[in-house]
């Protein structure tokens, strides 16, 4: 087994194992309507993101592949994402363009769901070449760049070097025919961060916030020396990041995710301004059931949406966008 291919199987029994971070949406509540004016029947979830129409505006976001073990997980989410027609990210391509024995454990999501949406996945690190490969893999529908310095750092076999990366994105914009995703993996992110990508083409972005999956933790704990317990709180939160980038909201398609483990949290950040949510850990945790249980758990969780729109009044997305909601004052930028 190469070295990142053990990584992923180490990735998904930390990610599972780790105790939990503090609830990132506590700070946040969406206003109880007492008369709503609607039935359930009348709920819309539809809504349109990465240049397409979704029933939901919510998709599986990117994990696994790159071993035996992943590649399982890979097809129960395939499931999912063919059951309810949202779309779904794969993991890091990386270990597949180089050892090409892995592809299996990609390709088998497009064998699961042939007409799904289905997001591919490089680092920053990419050629435009390894992207186009990585697209072909599996039919891309799209493709997500990883930007992850937090998680690069805390590794002990981990990228010292970054300063590469804009180009990279940048020429991949430019060279691929699908969307292009730049996203973090649970930092968050800011402003500036936003800013420059923007500035590169960049029309897609996904800010993974803080206070879910946690890879300066999942690092550490793989890590010899473990001296990374200080950063445990490390990054800005989807709400933080969404707040922070509100000036840019409508300059690109701005999707969150982070810590989402209800349709509350989802229809949070849609009403700070996301246009979709990604959910990692939580449809991760759902593959640990039979399918049977696992589908329950799906259903649940998408019929519940509905139900949360009904109780703040919201016939469909673009109502949620503007429901009144409280916020619990929030640690301050100083940039002076
Ligand atoms: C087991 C696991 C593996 C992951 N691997 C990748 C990856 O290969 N590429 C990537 O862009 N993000 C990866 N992520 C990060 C997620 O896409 C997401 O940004 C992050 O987990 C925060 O979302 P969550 O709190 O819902 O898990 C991984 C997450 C998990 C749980």
């Amino acid at each position: 087994m190469s070295i990142r291919s053990k990584r992923k199987d180490d990735h998904v029994e930390l990610a599972l194992s780790l105790p939990k971070p503090k609830d990132p949406f506590e700070s946040m509540r969406l206003v109880h309507n007492s008369i709503p004016n609607m039935n359930l029947s009348d709920v819309d979830t539809s809504t349109r993101y990465l240049n397409r129409d979704f029933p939901y505006p919510v998709y599986i976001n990117a994990m696994t592949g790159g071993s035996e073990k992943t590649g399982q997980i890979n097809k129960k989410l395939a499931l999912i994402a063919a059951r309810l027609d949202i779309p779904m990210a794969v993991g890091s391509q990386h270990v597949a363009l180089e050892h090409p024995e892995y592809e299996g454990s990609f390709k088998i999501v497009r064998e699961t769901n042939p007409h799904g949406f289905i997001i591919g996945n490089v680092s920053a690190n990419a050629s435009v070449d390894d992207a186009q490969r990585a697209i072909a893999m599996i039919q891309a529908n799209a493709l997500g760049i990883h930007i992850n310095v937090a998680q690069e750092l805390t590794m002990d076999e981990g990228d010292r070097d970054f300063a590469h990366w804009l180009d990279h994105i940048e020429e991949i914009v430019k060279a691929v025919d699908v969307p292009v995703i730049v996203k973090e993996v649970g930092f968050g992110m800011n402003d500036a961060t936003v800013k420059q990508l923007y500035e590169r083409g960049v029309k897609h972005v996904d800010v993974s916030g803080h206070g879910g999956t946690n890879f300066i933790s999942i690092e550490n704990a793989r890590s010899v020396e473990k001296r990374y317990d200080y950063l445990t709180d490390w990054g800005l939160t989807a709400i933080e990041s969404l707040q922070i980038t509100k000036l840019y909201h409508d300059k690109l398609e701005i999707i969150a995710s982070g810590g989402v483990k209800t349709p509350l949290d989802v229809l949070k950040l849609i009403r700070l301004g996301a246009k979709a949510v990604g959910i990692s850990g939580t449809f991760l945790k759902m593959t640990q059931h039979d399918d049977k249980e696992m589908m329950r758990q799906a259903d649940n969780f998408f019929e519940d949406l509905r139900r949360i729109m009904v109780l703040i009044g919201a016939r469909n997305i673009k109502e949620v966008a503007r429901v009144p909601y409280q916020i619990k004052e929030s640690w301050v930028i100083v940039r002076e």
